[in-house]
């Protein structure tokens, strides 16, 4: 098998590729012959030391993949060999190989290709957790999307809308504002975190009800300013560097509140209600109310440039690694 290394933790540029031996199968597990890695922003904080988790190195980054069953343990009760399936790996996806263990192999809906499917499971789910769980979403209200045309925002946009909600999505430039438009935002608004505020006012009078933010920095405090009765910030990630502090008056005024998201340690503790969430989001595109736009590809060995990519701020929505022996 052939798999991204990280040997020393720091810059993704450091990254190699080497040739290993298969992975031992356990008897419960399967091995899942790789099409497609999901490529994320977290990635590149495993690779750079700066995530809460530290891996031991030598590691392979990459925690989500598509692909097909190879071969199966003795005791393995899950998809037959042949079947595609999407499989949230937690590490090593970036390789042409992974072990699933019970109840990590979905079956992916023919809807989906392998590199949509590979890119699928974390951004979705994020975002259903954080509209539906953490938000309380519910259809008829108002959601500002910031940082719109990347993964999560995307996926945030297509899944508030599917619910029922009107979408305001902000993006810095043109190309990512259309892709928000195609994902569902009927109102697009601009990079300037200085004039959110008054831009998403000027668009939606009196405010929204629900604010997702991956991004954080200056764009926190104006998002929460954004929110009219009511409403409610949902903390996923800080792109955007320093982590924002927030005036906690901005949260008394209009009984607002602000909720955090960590989808990540939630699905490891929930797994059946991950599950059953996950089902949810496959069967929203099985009838046609999700549409994941296809992800733009890198190849195995450049899994460095997708990352530089992703940081840079150079690819609108999600990235996949396609992979082949
Ligand atoms: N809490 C959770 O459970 C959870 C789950 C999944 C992901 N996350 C986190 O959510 C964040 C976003 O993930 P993602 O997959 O949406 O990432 P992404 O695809 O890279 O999108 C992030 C967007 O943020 C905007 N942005 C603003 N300032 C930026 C900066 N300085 N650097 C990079 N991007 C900047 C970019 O849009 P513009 O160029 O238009 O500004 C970009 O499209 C990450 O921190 C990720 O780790 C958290």
């Amino acid at each position: 098998m052939r798999a991204v290394l990280c040997t020393t933790p720091g810059s993704v540029r450091d990254l190699t590729v080497a040739t290993m031996s298969p992975l031992p199968l356990p008897d419960n597990g399967a091995r899942v012959m790789v099409e497609a890695a999901g490529v994320n922003y977290v990635d590149a904080l495993f690779v750079e030391g700066r995530y809460q988790i530290k891996p031991n190195p030598p590691f392979t980054p990459g925690s989500e993949v598509a692909g097909r069953i190879g071969e199966v343990g003795s005791e393995w009760s899950g998809p037959a060999v042949g079947t595609r399936v999407l499989v949230s790996c937690g590490m090593g996806g970036y390789a042409t190989e992974v072990i699933a263990r019970p109840g990590q192999a979905v079956p992916i809906p023919e809807q989906l290709s392998a590199p949509a499917a590979a890119c699928f499971t974390q951004s979705y789910a994020t975002a259903l957790f954080a509209l539906r769980t953490r938000a309380h979403l519910v259809g008829g209200e108002r959601v500002l999307v910031l940082g719109g045309g990347g993964g999560v925002g995307l996926a945030a946009i297509q899944v508030a809308t599917a619910l029922g909600a009107t979408v305001i999505a902000q993006g810095s430039t043109e190309e990512k504002r259309d892709a928000a438009r195609r994902a569902g935002a009927s109102i697009t608004i601009g990079g300037d975190a200085t004039t959110l505020k008054d831009d998403v006012r000027g668009s939606l009078d009196g405010g929204v009800d629900v604010v997702i933010d991956p991004v954080g920095g200056a764009f926190t405090g104006q998002a929460l300013r954004t929110l009219r009765d009511g409403g409610r910030l949902a903390v996923i990630g800080f792109v955007a560097g320093p982590i924002p502090e927030i005036p906690t008056n901005q949260i008394l005024l209009r009984n607002r509140s602000v909720v955090g998201v960590d989808w990540g340690i939630w699905a490891m503790t929930n797994p059946a209600a991950q599950g059953a969430l996950l089902g949810e989001l496959l069967a929203m595109v099985e009838a046609g109310s999700l549409t994941p736009a296809e992800p733009t590809l890198f190849s195995l060995d450049d899994a460095a440039l997708a990352l530089l990519a992703l940081q840079e701020r150079r690819v609108v929505g999600k990235i996949a690694l396609s992979v082949s022996e």
